[in-house]
């Protein structure tokens, strides 16, 4: 599609184009990257009257309601010939040639290839304008002559909107999938354009790294026996914890047995989650070791506030494990993902859940996060996003038989729930104890040997110690 127009624009607007040329701001620039083209270039785009009055009389003249890419005068000195090039894939070019007295015998025209082999060519009569389709290859040839003065072109890089050439068109900015394909390159261009040919990587500097582990039903079902058995005759664990589980006079936070048979078995089981935790993700020589196990009798009303937990190890881990979930939780997720808006804006949530960071559809108090844990490394903003933050916060939805394990310095807090039953978790910390390798990485020779020293010497204290103690004893 080329399309010509002979007097474009108005006189007053070229006396106002031609007062942008008494002093322009020429850049140097090529027809593309690996070209050995030059010619100016004077950016306007930021310009008012420009990409305001201008491209309003634009799209008046052309019927059409384009949008703006960019807008910059073309500058072609003697012998600065344009290279081939298409300019873009989903937009136009609307070039008005701006030198006043050009005669035919300068040359100078707009080449353009739309059928292949077959060149249109274009005279650069004042204030001509033609426009074409971006992908359309084209080149602009400098004046022939020494005499002549330098080419002056306007430019103007048009995105289509609704409206093109007095045809309605699909707006394309309602129709999120095709409104990004258009900024999608299409795979020849990725091959033949240079940048594919740099290579690039993607670096992720992670904020936290958070393990998951699912537990089968036999495991989660011989748990909650215990935990059932605990309801009872356990110690109250409440006393050291933040949880806000009084809503139920069944509501309760019970501690662990850790010597009996099961407490011992899941000791077992989570040392084991710890240290693949703590050498298979986050890649560290070191050893967990899980001290404490409670349970969460939580009931409708009950919840637990944003905190974090401790460990007699300066580093620690903690965790917990969904047991069994009151239906209302699973009936507001239900509601949730089966909102017409929320299944716009994520098609895939009910298999991938709840995107990071994004604030589920709460309107009209929809409960859709009630009873969820939420766990937070970083508080962003909406402003924060805007600016390419990643988001830092997350909602994890209720699942019988699956544990979360992290650093225990990451925030977390667990929303209520309201409807009838119970929701039973349990929680645990875990110490980290750091291998001799690991915590002389980077040691020196003298450093090591400082360090072995060290070992060493504690290690024959707590002998001697050990020793007059059972000597004590022995003598009693
Ligand atoms: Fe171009
Ligand atoms: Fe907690």
């Amino acid at each position: 599609m080329i399309k010509t127009y002979d007097e474009f624009f108005e006189d007053r607007q070229l006396m106002t184009i031609h007062s942008y040329l008494h002093s322009p701001k020429w850049t140097s620039q090529k027809s593309t990257l690996d070209d050995d083209s030059s010619f100016d270039m004077y950016e306007v785009s930021h310009l008012d009257y420009f990409n305001t009055e201008l491209l309003n009389h634009i799209n008046s003249k052309l019927d059409s309601d384009f949008t703006l890419e960019r807008i910059y005068f073309n500058g072609q000195d003697y012998g600065q010939d344009g290279a081939w090039h298409p300019d873009s894939d989903v937009g136009y070019t609307h070039l008005t040639y701006l030198n006043p007295d050009v005669i035919p015998d300068w040359g100078g025209e707009t080449e353009l290839e739309e059928t292949p082999g077959i060149i249109k060519q274009i005279s650069p009569q004042y204030n001509t304008s033609v426009i074409f389709k971006g992908s359309i290859s084209h080149r602009g040839l400098s004046f022939n002559s020494e005499d002549a003065p330098k080419r002056i072109s306007l430019a103007f890089k048009l995105i289509p909107n609704t409206r093109v050439f007095g045809e309605d068109i699909t707006p394309k900015v309602t129709d999120n999938s095709s409104f990004m394909d258009q900024f999608v390159m299409p795979p020849e261009e990725v091959q033949s354009g240079i940048a594919d040919k740099i290579p690039m990587k993607q670096h992720t500097k992670p904020a936290v790294i958070i393990g998951s582990a699912m537990f089968e039903e036999s495991v989660v079902d011989e748990i909650l026996d215990e935990t059932e058995r605990l309801r009872d005759s356990g110690d109250n664990a409440g006393g050291k914890l933040v949880g806000q589980l009084k809503n139920n006079e069944k509501s309760k936070q019970v501690s662990f047995d850790m010597e009996n048979e099961v407490g011992v078995l899941l000791k077992q089981v989570f040392n084991a989650i710890g240290d693949r935790y703590l050498q298979e993700m986050l890649q560290i020589g070191a050893r967990a070791d899980c001290y404490e196990i409670w349970t969460n009798h939580a009931f409708s009303g009950d919840y637990n506030p944003l905190h974090t937990h401790g460990s007699y190890t300066p580093a620690g881990l903690s965790g917990f494990m969904w047991l069994n979930n009151p239906q209302s939780i699973e009936d507001s997720w239900q509601r949730l993902i089966n909102n017409e808006d929320v299944l716009e804006e994520f098609p895939n949530i009910a298999k991938d859940g709840m995107p990071d960071g994004t604030t589920p559809a709460l309107h009209n108090a929809a409960g859709g996060i009630d009873g969820w844990t939420h766990i937070a490394w970083d508080l962003t903003t909406r402003k924060d996003v805007d600016v390419l933050r990643p988001y830092g916060s997350s909602y994890l939805k209720p699942t019988v038989g699956q544990m979360f394990i992290f650093p225990n310095w990451l925030h977390h807090e667990v929303y209520p729930f309201f409807g009838d039953g119970e929701r039973v978790s349990i929680a645990m910390n875990w110490n980290v104890q750091f291998s001799d390798e690991e915590i002389m990485k980077g040691f020196n020779k003298q450093q090591k040997e400082d360090y072995y020293a060290k070992v060493k010497q504690e290690k024959w204290e707590s002998e001697i110690l050990e020793t007059a103690r059972r000597e004590k004893v022995e003598n009693e």
